[in-house]
């Protein structure tokens, strides 16, 4: 099936359902009811039994489509309702991630909500100032996971590029075009249903935010 018509067909059944949700960089956390996308290698060589088991590939879920976001979102203009991603955002360059933050506000309607997590610097440097290990400054830094390897071929998830607290992810969503972007906290969202897809396993490290596309 073409991208076209798979996004007709979501777009056709969103209309029928509660919305079109939309999961950016999902991960293994997927739930009925929201279009998943990710861009792991491993997606399709998880597949492939042999491959699976030799290199310790996760089983991906079948509905996870596999998307580069950066590419562009496989969405008409002004046609999902709700955007989520979670621990995402911090894997791109800052000017990716304010271009896909623009993309995402391009694919909103009217009144439809964006929502990030991100993992918190400023939680993390908290930690780091009251940690009175003498090898503090280590585990901080390598907290931060900033340094690139060859295994962020395989996972695209192991390494950040960037790292946000509330007022940077803020200031990202305002440039994107999103008029009042707010500070949220866990599971406190305006998006229906999503408990499904924000993991109480990253609760503590994360800072949350919730914005409107408005005009
Ligand atoms: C740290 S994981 C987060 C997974 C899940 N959302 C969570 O909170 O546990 C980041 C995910 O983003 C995906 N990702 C990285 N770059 C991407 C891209 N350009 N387009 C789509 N997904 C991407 C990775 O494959 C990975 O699964």
């Amino acid at each position: 099936m073409g991208t076209a018509t798979l996004q007709s067909n979501h777009e056709e059944l969103a209309a029928l359902t509660s919305g079109l949700r939309v999961n950016i960089g999902c991960g293994t956390s997927v739930a009925d009811g929201w279009y998943n996308i990710d861009n792991s290698p491993t997606i399709p060589l998880s597949r492939i039994p042999f491959a699976r088991r030799l290199l310790r590939i996760p089983a991906w879920p079948q509905d996870v489509h596999r998307h580069n976001a950066l590419k562009g979102l496989p969405f008409s203009d002004g046609s999902v309702d709700f955007i989520y991603s979670s621990h995402t955002f911090e894997h791109f360059t800052y000017d990716q991630s304010l271009a896909l933050a623009r993309e995402c506000f391009r694919v909103l309607k009217l009144g439809g909500l964006i929502r990030i997590a991100v993992p918190d610097l400023e939680q993390l440097v908290r930690d780091y100032l009251q940690d009175r290990d003498p090898m503090a400054s280590h585990r901080f830094v390598s907290r931060l996971l900033l340094a690139h390897t060859w295994r962020d071929f395989l996972h695209q998830g192991a390494h950040h590029s960037q790292m946000f607290d509330t007022r940077s992810l803020l200031a990202m969503l305002k440039a994107a075009g999103f008029p009042d972007p707010r500070p949220s906290r866990f599971r406190d969202s305006r998006i229906p249903g999503v408990f499904e897809v924000e993991l109480e396993s990253r609760r503590n490290e994360s800072l949350y935010v919730e914005a409107e596309k408005r005009s």
